[in-house]
């Protein structure tokens, strides 16, 4: 680096710029496969998510073992400097600072424990709503809803804090003259005579340890990691999953013309309509003995859509008011399978909407995991 003036110094260490850009990456991807993506991508944001958590308690234990620049006891103020900070903004007498400004260090904390909070409630909803990673079995789907609800609103809000940062090193940039993002990418910054003052000392005592960093990281992060490979590994218990249907007098009657329909896909009152009504099953005749169909009948029943806590359980309970037996008319099946083209469905190997096993490689379960899911890639669209 020949150009750079002699007296510039390292202010962000390797470690920061690091830090810094993969977390710009992480966000951007978990972000798209959350916002936009959906259902499909989940295995991805889930895997970035705890990636970024990660990065996280890799930077706070940089904040207390880094370098100089790094550390919160050098650039984490309290609130009377911030304000006395943002008055002198106002007045235009604010200095330069050659660390974080006030502003930035509390923008840094905030973004940092967005994430935090966002890691862990989505492996909250992960466990309660899709029975997966170490809260399985500890979270149902009911549990995981109000989660959802707020990992959603706070990854928004924490998408407004990248867009304030942003706005907020355009307008420092502009400020002090200097270019804010390449001292982010090369880590030099040029000490002038009037910069701001900054609290700890020059090189502190018990300087920079990556070694134990890292080891506190991987330490850290070995429990939600391990938990999560334990948790599929060994199939923590689960207490209310869908029955299995493998070898009942339902599977035996039922799967001549179609696959064996988890029970808890249908609500009781469809069960019973569709079971009085086999003499005319959408346009088939499946009748079946008195005897059987009671049989059958009540096994639909006591397993139907409510009564256990997965999601589609849960989502199943609303049927279609015209269609109340077809599952594929319900309005939660509409909905999330409306941007799938029709011929997808009429195609070869699918043939049929409700042909939920051609997509879904855990349909015969009752779980429909948003990870098993796949569309049959060799069904190409229609030639005109
Ligand atoms: C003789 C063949 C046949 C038998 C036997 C049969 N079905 Fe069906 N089933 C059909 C056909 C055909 C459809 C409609 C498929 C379509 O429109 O895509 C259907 C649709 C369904 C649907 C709605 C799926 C959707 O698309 O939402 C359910 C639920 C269902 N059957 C349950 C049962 C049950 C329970 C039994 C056993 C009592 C049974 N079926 C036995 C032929 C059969
Ligand atoms: C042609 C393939 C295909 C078929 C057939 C199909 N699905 Fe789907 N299903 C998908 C795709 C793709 C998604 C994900 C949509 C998205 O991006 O949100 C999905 C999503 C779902 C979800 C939501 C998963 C989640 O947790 O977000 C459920 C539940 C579901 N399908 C149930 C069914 C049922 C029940 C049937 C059969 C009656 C069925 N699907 C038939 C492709 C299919």
């Amino acid at each position: 680096m020949s150009e750079k003036p002699s007296s510039s110094v390292v202010v962000w260490d390797l470690f920061v710029r690091v830090f810094h850009w993969s977390l710009v990456a992480g966000v951007t991807v978990a972000a798209i496969t959350g916002f936009f993506v959906g259902a499909t991508a989940i295995d991805v944001h889930v895997w970035v998510g705890l990636a970024l958590f990660a990065l996280v308690v890799a930077r706070v234990t940089w904040g207390f073992l880094g370098s100089r620049f790094a550390r919160f006891a050098t650039f984490v103020v309290g609130p009377r400097k911030v304000l006395h900070h943002i008055v002198e903004l106002q007045e235009g007498t604010a200095g330069r600072h050659l660390g974080h400004n006030p502003l930035g260090a509390w923008m840094i904390l905030t973004i940092l424990a967005a994430i935090t909070f966002l890691a862990i409630s989505g492996l909250i909803v992960w466990g309660g709503i899709f029975a997966h990673g170490p809260f399985t079995g500890f979270y149902d789907f009911d549990d995981g809803q109000p989660f959802f609800r707020l990992h959603w609103w706070v990854a928004l809000g924490l998408l407004a804090l990248v867009a304030l940062h942003i706005g907020g090193a355009i307008f420092e940039s502009m400020r002090v003259h200097e270019n804010l993002v390449r001292a982010m990418i090369t880590g030099f910054k040029e000490p002038r005579e009037n910069d701001a003052v900054e609290g700890a000392p020059e090189q502190p005592e018990n300087g920079p340890r990556p070694g134990l960093t890292v080891l506190i990281t991987l330490l850290v992060m070995a429990i939600p990691i391990g938990a999560t490979f334990q948790a599929s590994r060994i199939k923590i218990k689960v207490t209310h999953r869908p029955p299995d249907t493998r070898g009942t007098v339902y599977a035996e009657n039922c799967s001549d013309c179609h696959g064996v329909y988890s029970p808890t896909l249908l609500p009781a009152d469809s069960w019973r309509k569709l079971m009085a009504t086999l003499d005319n099953h959408f346009g088939e005749d499946a009748s079946l003995d008195a005897d059987t169909t009671k049989q059958i009948e009540d096994y639909l029943v006591a397993h139907s859509a409510g009564s256990v806590e997965t999601k589609p359980s849960a989502v199943f309970t609303t049927v279609s008011a015209k269609d109340p037996t077809r599952i594929t008319a319900s309005p939660f099946w509409v909905k999330t399978h409306r941007k799938i083209p029709d011929y997808v469905f009429s195609a070869k190997p699918v043939y049929s909407k409700g042909n939920c096993f051609a997509c879904h490689s855990d349909a015969q379960s009752g779980w429909f995991y948003p990870g098993n899911i796949e569309v049959p890639d060799s069904i190409a669209p229609p030639k005109k």
